[in-house]
């Protein structure tokens, strides 16, 4: 959480190269107002443009949003509409600024279940945009984590069951690669805003070994310096994926023997 109006301290040498966002609130920050939910999901798409402005200007290598989740198909349909128009929307006049930022812009999720008007705009902005390097924006759209993992599991299981892949050759990093959400990496940061604690069926994968970071700030009210708080938290963590850390100091079995000597600290 950022205090007063103190800005946090980012260190740009040790940046999440893969930061990930569950972009909650937009529904309660409309609903406070006496607003329609999709008034909410307009404001948060402000919020979505100052956030890749900031990760590109700050040289975060990669951002993925969760837009629209699998589940989300089960809203009210006029919720659905106005998703889906304001996405549309969002990738039409962004699409001057990401071509000039050298940003790729792709997709993970269900490509076809997206209504023809938004796929057409997405493939066209994916290909304008495919050998840009700067950064990549990946917006999670009728994604799912399970989904995305048992869509990788069928289509190796397929492969195995036509003798084009050995299951002896089945092992991380194979899914790795198979998986779309992780070319661009393991998520460093995934963030929530929202005031939820939890991870919602998003990068099951690839947020592994994510640092997490949650904010009770709403979707909307989400600034730059919202995002510098949760990086600078990111900086002060200790990632030991699942060994020492690095400074610990390391027992041998002869410490941890009853009569050993206490040792001195180095
Ligand atoms: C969750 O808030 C948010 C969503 C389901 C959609 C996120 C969409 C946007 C931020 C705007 C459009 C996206 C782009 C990329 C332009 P909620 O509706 O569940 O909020 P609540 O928990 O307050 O009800």
């Amino acid at each position: 959480m950022v205090a007063g109006n103190v800005v946090p301290l980012v260190d740009l040498t040790r940046l999440p190269a893969h930061v990930a966002i569950i972009m909650d609130g937009n529904g309660r920050w409309a609903q406070d107002r006496g607003m329609p939910r999709p008034i909410g999901h307009r404001e948060g798409s402000e919020s979505v443009r100052r956030t890749v402005r900031a990760c590109r200007r700050l040289g975060v290598r990669a951002l993925t949003l969760y837009a629209f989740s699998e589940q989300n198909w089960h809203r009210p349909p006029f919720e659905v509409e106005a998703l889906m128009e304001l996405l549309r929307e969002f990738l039409l006049s962004e699409r001057e600024e990401l071509i000039a930022n050298q940003i790729r812009l792709r997709m993970v999720g269900r490509r076809d279940r997206l209504p023809a008007r938004v796929r057409e705009v997405l493939d066209r902005i994916e290909g304008e945009t495919a050998d840009f390097h700067e950064m990549t924006l990946t917006l999670a759209l009728s994604y799912g984590g399970r989904e995305e993992i048992a869509d990788a599991a069928r289509a190796l299981a397929m492969q195995a069951a036509k003798g084009e892949l050995d299951p002896h050759r089945i092992d991380e990093s194979l899914i790795d690669a198979v998986l779309p959400s992780m070319e661009v990496g393991a998520v460093d940061l995934l963030i929530r805003t929202g005031g939820e604690q939890r991870i919602s069926n998003f990068l099951l994968w690839g947020a592994a070994y994510a640092e997490l970071y949650f904010s009770d700030r709403l979707w909307p009210d989400w600034t730059e310096v919202d995002l510098y708080g949760a990086i600078e938290s990111f900086q002060t963590r200790d990632r030991r994926f699942g060994r020492v850390s690095s400074d610990a100091q390391v027992a041998t079995m002869d410490d941890l023997a009853p009569d050993a000597a206490p040792r001195a600290h180095a």
